[in-house]
């Protein structure tokens, strides 16, 4: 990457963005931003996003090896870090992929993603979804892989083993989960040495998870919620007719209105007065400092009563279905979301 870093002239004081800390003592900055291109934007696009946003102040960044840009990624934390950002500031996440679940896999996995992304020690990783299941790149959201199935209570604790010995051996601070259920996180937290220090999940207005939620809080595990903003950007595939739009809710636009901003930052304010972390992602210069700021600025403060108003806006609608990572005897994508409290197999 031919470019060096040059602090923004409104940059955010980075020691002002508060930081929550995890169930291990590490601590986490309450926003982050995300990477994931998917069809829209390539590896040196998003990087350049990661310099622009540490430039003007962001320090979390979520990143997972299945984005296939964690090697361009590993040159803008150069570029950063070579400007003057000291490594114990920034909060790095990555996760490993579905296909590297086996003995031996995971610690590979991030011994790779360390080497891509030019670190000697990630602040999180977290296991990407609780299946070893995968698809080629591009194929057709509803094909079923024949290797693919349902979630085994032993394999994951094969992976989660390894996650532990990653923490045992320093490259990794803290470990979590993502797209995990109730039923699965219970007896996750039966067999683990080290518990999840948080639960990536999606989060967004219209798809709060509340049960999922208290669970968490109540475990003392953080959730760190994805599609902030309800993703109104995925690709036409991952699209349903029954899907609903947050930041056309009248409900958020009206109080964007109030506050004379952007509906996006609603959702993100919401979530950061709520307790979870949001990681909108963006390449556009004033979304990623706009989604920055609002976290830091007092005149952009959801009231009590919108705050009960937009927890009446629940649609239960999850976007990011996992549909195809199911087996082939899978009835439906919610076998993969245990929604009768029981895991599914
Ligand atoms: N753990 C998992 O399984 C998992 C799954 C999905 C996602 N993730 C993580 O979560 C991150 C975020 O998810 P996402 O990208 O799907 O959803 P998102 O953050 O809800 O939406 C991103 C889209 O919103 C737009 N946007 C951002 N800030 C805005 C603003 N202030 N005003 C208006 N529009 C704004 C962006 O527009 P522009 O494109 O114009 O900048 C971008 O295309 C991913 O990048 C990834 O790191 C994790």
């Amino acid at each position: 990457m031919n470019r060096l870093f040059k602090r923004h002239v409104n940059a955010i004081e980075v020691n002002k963005i508060p930081r929550k800390i995890l169930n291990n003592g590490n601590s986490i900055p309450c926003i982050g931003i995300g990477t994931f291109g998917s069809d829209l934007y390539g590896p040196n696009q998003v990087a350049e996003a990661v310099v622009y946003a540490a430039e003007y102040g962001q320090r979390f960044f979520d990143c997972a090896s299945v984005y296939t840009n964690e090697k361009e990624i590993g040159e803008a934390f150069q570029v950063i870090l070579n400007g003057g950002v000291s490594r114990k500031e920034l909060f790095i996440a990555s996760k490993v992929w579905n296909d590297m679940h086996a003995e031996g896999k995971v610690i590979a996995s991030c011994e790779k993603t360390l080497k891509d992304l030019k670190l000697d020690y990630l602040d999180l990783f977290l296991v990407h979804w609780p299946f070893p299941n995968f698809h080629p790149p591009g194929c057709s959201v509803d094909s079923r892989s024949p290797d693919s199935k349902p979630y085994n209570h032993d394999s994951y604790m094969i992976v989660w083993r390894q996650m532990e010995k990653l923490v045992e051996r320093g490259l990794v601070r803290s470990i979590g989960t993502s797209n995990m259920t109730i039923p699965k996180l219970e007896i996750l937290l039966r067999d683990c040495k080290i518990k999840p220090a948080v639960n990536e999940m999606e989060i967004h207005p219209h798809f709060q998870q509340p049960n999922l939620y208290n669970f968490l809080e109540e475990k003392d595990i953080l959730p760190i919620g994805f599609c902030p903003i309800g993703s109104p950007k995925r690709p036409e595939r991952d699209k349903t007719e029954l899907d609903t739009v947050d930041i056309e809710d009248p409900v958020i636009k009206d109080i964007a209105e109030r506050l004379g901003v952007h509906p996006a930052i609603v959702c993100l304010k919401w979530a950061v007065q709520r307790g979870h972390i949001p990681i909108p992602f963006s390449v556009t210069p004033s979304k990623i400092e706009s989604n920055l700021k609002c976290v830091l600025d007092s005149e952009i403060k959801i009231t009590e009563k919108e705050m009960y108003e937009i927890s009446k806006i629940d649609q239960n609608c999850r976007l990011i279905k996992g549909q195809v990572f199911l087996w082939e005897k899978a009835s439906s994508w919610e076998d993969l979301w245990d929604i009768n409290g029981v895991i599914v197999k």
